[in-house]
C-alpha cells in the first residue's frame, strides 16, 4: 500500500481554525437567522429545534475532530493525551445526546413523526455507534482496562471506527443542513439565494474541508507523533 502523505503545512492549526469557524457559523445561524435556542418554549417550538444542529455539530464534528487529534496535539505523557481524548469524546457524546433529546422533544410537541428521513436514520446510527465506541474504548483502554493482547487487538478497530464515525458525523450534518434548507425553502421561509441559504451551503462545504484536514492530520506521519496510532496499545 502507498504511504500516507507527509504534511508540510500547519495542518493542526488550520484544522482547529476551521473547527472554530464552523462552530461560530452554526451559532450565527441559530441565533441571528433562526432567533435563538431554548430547551423549552410554549410560544416558539422552533427554538427547541435550533438546539439540535448546534449541539450536534459542535459535539460530533468539532469536539470529535479535536479528540481524534489529541494524541498528536496535546503535549505531555501518553496518559494525559488519553485523558484529554476520552474527556473530549465524553463531552461530544453528552452534547449529542442532549441535541437528540431536543429534536425528539420538538417532534413530540409539534406532533411530527420520528425517524422518517434518511438524515434521522444516519443520525441515530451515528449516535448509537459513537456511544458504543466510547464505552468500549473506556472499558478497554482506561477502566478497568483490558489485557495487553486485548488492547492490541482492539486498537486498530478503535482507530478505524473512530475515523469512520467522524466521517459519518460530517455526512449526517451535511444531510441535516440540506434537509433543513430545503424544508425552509419549500415553506417559503427563506429564498434560494438568500444569505441564510448561502450560509448553510457554505457551512456544508466548510465541513467537507474540515473533515479532509482532520483525516489528513490523523493519517500523516509528518504531522506530529504517529506512535500512538501505529505501534502502541498502551
Ligand atoms: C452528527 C450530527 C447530527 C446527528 C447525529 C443528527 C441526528 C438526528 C436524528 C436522530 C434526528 C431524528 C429525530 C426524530 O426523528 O425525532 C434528527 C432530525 C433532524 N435533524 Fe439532525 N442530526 C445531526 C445534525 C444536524 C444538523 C447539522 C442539522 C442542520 C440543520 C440537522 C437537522 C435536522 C432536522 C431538520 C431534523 C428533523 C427532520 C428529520 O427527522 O430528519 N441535524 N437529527
Amino acid at each position: 500500500m502507498a504511504a500516507a502523505p507527509a504534511v508540510r503545512f500547519p495542518v493542526f492549526g488550520i484544522a482547529r481554525l476551521l473547527g472554530v469557524v464552523a462552530a461560530a457559523a452554526i451559532l450565527v445561524w441559530a441565533i441571528h437567522f433562526r432567533g435563538g435556542m431554548a430547551l423549552s418554549s410554549e410560544k416558539d417550538k422552533l427554538l427547541i429545534f435550533n438546539v439540535h444542529p448546534v449541539l450536534m455539530l459542535i459535539g460530533l464534528v468539532v469536539l470529535n475532530g479535536e479528540a481524534l487529534l489529541a494524541y498528536k496535539t496535546v503535549p505531555g505523557t501518553k496518559k494525559l493525551k488519553k485523558l484529554v481524548h476520552l474527556s473530549l469524546q465524553f463531552l461530544a457524546m453528552f452534547l449529542s445526546l442532549l441535541g437528540l433529546w431536543a429534536v425528539w422533544k420538538f417532534h413530540d410537541e409539534k406532533g411530527i413523526d420520528h425517524l422518517y428521513t434518511l438524515h434521522s436514520w444516519l443520525g441515530l446510527s451515528c449516535i448509537i455507534f459513537f456511544t458504543l465506541q466510547w464505552a468500549s474504548g473506556f472499558w478497554t483502554f482506561w477502566y478497568p482496562g483490558g489485557s495487553r493482547s486485548g488492547r492490541a487487538s482492539l486498537l486498530p478497530w478503535h482507530v478505524f471506527f473512530g475515523v469512520f464515525l467522524y466521517v459519518l458525523a460530517i455526512a449526517t450534518s451535511i444531510s441535516g443542513l440540506l434537509e433543513k434548507s430545503i424544508f425552509m425553502q419549500t415553506a417559503k421561509m427563506i429564498g434560494r439565494f438568500s444569505m441564510e441559504a448561502m450560509l448553510m451551503n457554505s457551512l456544508g462545504m466548510l465541513l467537507v474541508l474540515l473533515g479532509a484536514l482532520v483525516i489528513l492530520a490523523v493519517v500523516s506521519p509528518g504531522a506530529g507523533k504517529i506512535d500512538t496510532y501505529r505501534g502502541s496499545s498502551e
